[in-house]
């Protein structure tokens, strides 16, 4: 395995987030490399501790080699099923804290055998947990072209979603699409314009990614789990690295914290419309700083938001 080194985006203010009290029972829903949980574990005595989630094996290995803290524990597991895990069952409205840095690690874009970068030539498999599921190239060669374009068009937010899977298929048909700099090439020669800023496959493959991780259904039900999981007072603190991602933890933390939506001269009173409330908004939005941005790049799309269990 290539050594990649993960730099933890928005890391001081995740720790914040957390308001991490030692002896309080924590969940690091995306280990990845372990940057935060390293951060939180640091912060813990006995009995506090932290559990951590990734669905990606090469996590998982590299938490069993790197974390042998007894009061650490990592689970091979998509968050959105946290509440469900054998091993955490007991846990259920007793964790203090919950963090979850969406998306993919840096070890995952910079390794090309993972097929997640259009700038290094790989196999084109791009899923996150390697031991199942369809690979990119399984899909790009069997889905419709309706299908492919939807997906591009929707998780890419690419508006030549229908010329990229035309090609994609006109390709397909004579010449089999293994690999992600061949798959940048059949994009990049099918688009009409392009954005001097971007790469442009950068779309196309956030979308393929997210589509066959179904990471924004992962970021619905792993919501909706990690509320279930912590105790009254206990914070949640997600980053997002995508507008589709945010908008969803965005949604999602504002109705939680709203209570009951009743016609104004309804006789309700404020004790029952404040019993719906489930989460408090801390704070606004946190982006990375001047100093971040100039160390870290993965950084610039990243948005943290904050809220407390009621
Ligand atoms: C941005 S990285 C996290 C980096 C980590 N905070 C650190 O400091 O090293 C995201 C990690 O979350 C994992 N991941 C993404 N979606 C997941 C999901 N639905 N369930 C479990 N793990 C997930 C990925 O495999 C990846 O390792």
């Amino acid at each position: 395995m290539s050594q990649s080194i993960h730099t933890s985006v928005l890391y001081q203010e995740c720790l914040d987030a957390l308001n991490i009290k030692s002896d309080g029972v924590y969940i690091d829903a995306t280990f990845g490399r372990g940057g935060h949980s390293r951060g939180i574990l640091d912060s813990l005595h006995a009995p506090g501790r932290l559990i951590a989630f990734d669905r990606d094996p090469s996590a998982i290995e590299y938490a069993n080699q790197h974390f042998s803290e007894r009061n650490f524990k990592i689970i091979h597991s998509e968050f959105a099923a946290m509440a469900d895990v054998p091993e955490v069952q007991d846990e259920q409205g007793k964790v203090d804290g919950i963090l979850m840095d969406l998306g993919v690690s840096s070890p995952q874009l910079d390794e090309a055998e993972r097929g997640f970068s259009f700038m290094r030539d790989g196999p084109l498999d791009m899923r996150m947990d390697t031991s199942k599921g369809m690979t990119a190239e399984q899909w790009l060669a069997t889905a419709d072209e309706q299908d492919i374009s939807q997906v591009i068009k929707e998780y890419g937010e690419e508006k030549f979603g229908k010329r990229i899977a035309h090609a994609i298929v006109q390709t397909r048909a004579h010449t089999p699409i293994t690999h992600t700099l061949q798959l940048a090439n059949i994009i990049s020669d099918a688009m009409p314009v392009k954005d001097k800023h971007k790469h442009p496959a950068t779309r196309t493959f956030q979308a393929i990614r997210i589509y066959l991780n179904s990471e924004l259904d992962q970021v619905r039900d792993g919501l909706k789990a990690a509320v279930t999981m912590l105790k009254p007072g206990g914070r949640l603190a997600v980053i997002s690295f995508h507008s589709l991602e945010d908008r969803l933890v965005k949604r999602f933390m504002k109705e939680q914290s709203k209570g009951k939506n009743v016609p104004a001269n309804l006789p309700i009173t404020q004790a029952e419309i404040d019993a719906d409330k489930v989460l408090r908004l801390i704070g606004r939005a946190i982006k990375a700083s001047e100093e971040e941005l100039t160390h870290n790049t993965r950084s610039r799309s990243a948005v943290l938001r904050i809220a407390e269990k009621l």
